[in-house]
């Protein structure tokens, strides 16, 4: 694995950089309070190519690769994590499924608009009862010819409500258990499409995230990605990327926090002296930054994995639990360091840490990811161990 990035990685990274730092930091603090969605924002990240930006050019992508796309998503996170995560959602999760699976016709009708920003993703797996349990699946499409009917809920639908394309998993065959699932290209305007109340979240409080309810909603046939019963696999297989965008977004969460702690920590004084030079509040930040190279390390690895077209899963699955487990535990730490003025949301550190919390949980949580990765150490099935990488 190369550790140096290219002149294209390293200009991706700085125009994230200047984008979260002098666009999005100006806002956040009231979009977070309010809970308002960053239209403008998201806007801009689409004329800079942020929502596409591994797709291929010929639909309107930057066709980059993984590494860009997570130092992209690391430095948003510094800052504003609704931003992060409608832009992981919709490059990770929408596009990279359509890319990978979408025949030709459904490149050219949806995924054009979906890279170039025009149009918005959603990916609607979670329901009520099937989170974790992902192969639960209670919403239902019949096959009537020559469409679908589609009915059931789903929840926690990121970009909910401002997403104009939503790819949602749902059983056409109830008694082939999770081989009878499949993963329909729904249009948010069609007869039967509904929102549910928008969550008042603990964090990303500016993301818009509903419930969805389908009713009667006619599916054309030609709007079902991938072959009959490959739903279940395309939803694990998409999950796979998208839990490298995520642990890039806890990688970028724990950046941020260990930036403003350091520089919080050289300028405070007591005792007659920084509060760095204090043995207990050094010795936090020394953790914090080891924790950060460690987590940085994992995800660049499995985002080089992606990029090297070798097995990833488990690789994504290591990242996100150690990048999420770390920011929690050291955005934790960051607002200790820095006292009372941690407490408030003027210090940015307390949102960061409200942040936190929610990628220990989304594209599957901490628990889920001990699970594949111990499944995957009983079938000997882990991905190459770094030192016998040839790059
Ligand atoms: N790639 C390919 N196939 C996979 C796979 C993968 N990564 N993981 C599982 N599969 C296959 C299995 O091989 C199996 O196939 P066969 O039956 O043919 O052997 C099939 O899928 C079922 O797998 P399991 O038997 O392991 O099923 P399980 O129910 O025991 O466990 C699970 C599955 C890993 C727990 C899965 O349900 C899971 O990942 N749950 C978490 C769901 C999740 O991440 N949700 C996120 C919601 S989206 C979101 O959060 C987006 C957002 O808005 C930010």
């Amino acid at each position: 694995m190369n550790l140096y990035y290219t002149e294209e990685q390293l200009a991706v990274q700085e125009a994230a950089r200047d984008f979260a730092q002098n666009v999005l930091k100006a806002g956040v603090i009231d979009r977070d309070r309010d809970m308002t969605y960053p239209t403008d924002e998201v806007k801009q990240m689409a004329e800079m190519g942020f929502l596409g930006m591994m797709v291929s050019p010929d639909y309107g992508g930057g066709g980059m690769d993984t590494i860009s796309y997570v130092l992209a998503l690391e430095e948003l996170s510094k800052i504003d994590n609704s931003c992060s995560v409608i832009m992981s959602v919709n490059n990770s999760l929408v596009c990279w499924g359509l890319e990978t699976y979408g025949n030709e016709e459904q490149k050219k009708k949806y995924l054009s608009k979906l890279a170039t920003g025009e149009w918005l993703g959603a990916f609607c797996l979670s329901e009520p009862e099937a989170g974790s349990d992902a192969t639960s699946q209670r919403t239902v499409a019949v096959d009537k010819g020559d469409h679908y009917i589609l009915n059931g809920t789903k929840n926690w639908i990121t970009n909910g409500g401002k997403s104009n394309v939503h790819l949602v998993m749902a059983q056409t065959d109830a008694t082939k258990g999770h081989k009878g699932i499949n993963t329909f290209i729904v249009e948010s305007a069609w007869d039967g499409v509904s929102l549910g109340a928008k969550e008042d979240k603990l964090g990303i409080r500016s993301s818009d995230t509903h419930t969805i309810m389908y009713t009667d909603v006619i599916v054309p046939k030609e709007n079902m990605i991938h072959e009959d019963g490959f739903g279940f696999t395309f939803a694990m297989k998409t999950l796979d990327g998208g839990r490298i965008g995520i642990a890039a977004q806890a990688l970028g969460i724990h950046a941020g926090a260990y930036e403003l702690a350091v520089a919080y920590a050289k300028e405070r004084e007591a005792f007659g002296k920084p509060i760095f030079k204090h043995q207990s509040v050094s010795n936090k930040i020394a953790k914090m930054a080891t924790d950060l190279e460690a987590s940085r390390l994992l995800v660049h690895r499995a985002a080089w994995l992606k990029d090297q077209g070798k097995p990833y899963a488990n690789a994504a699955a290591m990242a996100k639990y150690f990048a999420a487990e770390s920011a929690m535990k050291h955005a934790v730490e960051a607002v200790q360091v820095h006292g009372g003025y941690g407490y408030v949301k003027e210090y940015h550190v307390e949102r960061l840490m409200r942040d936190a919390k929610i990628t220990q949980i989304y594209e599957g949580t901490s628990e889920i990811q001990l699970l594949v990765i111990a499944r995957n150490i009983l079938k000997g099935q882990l991905h190459e161990p770094m030192y016998s990488l040839s790059q």
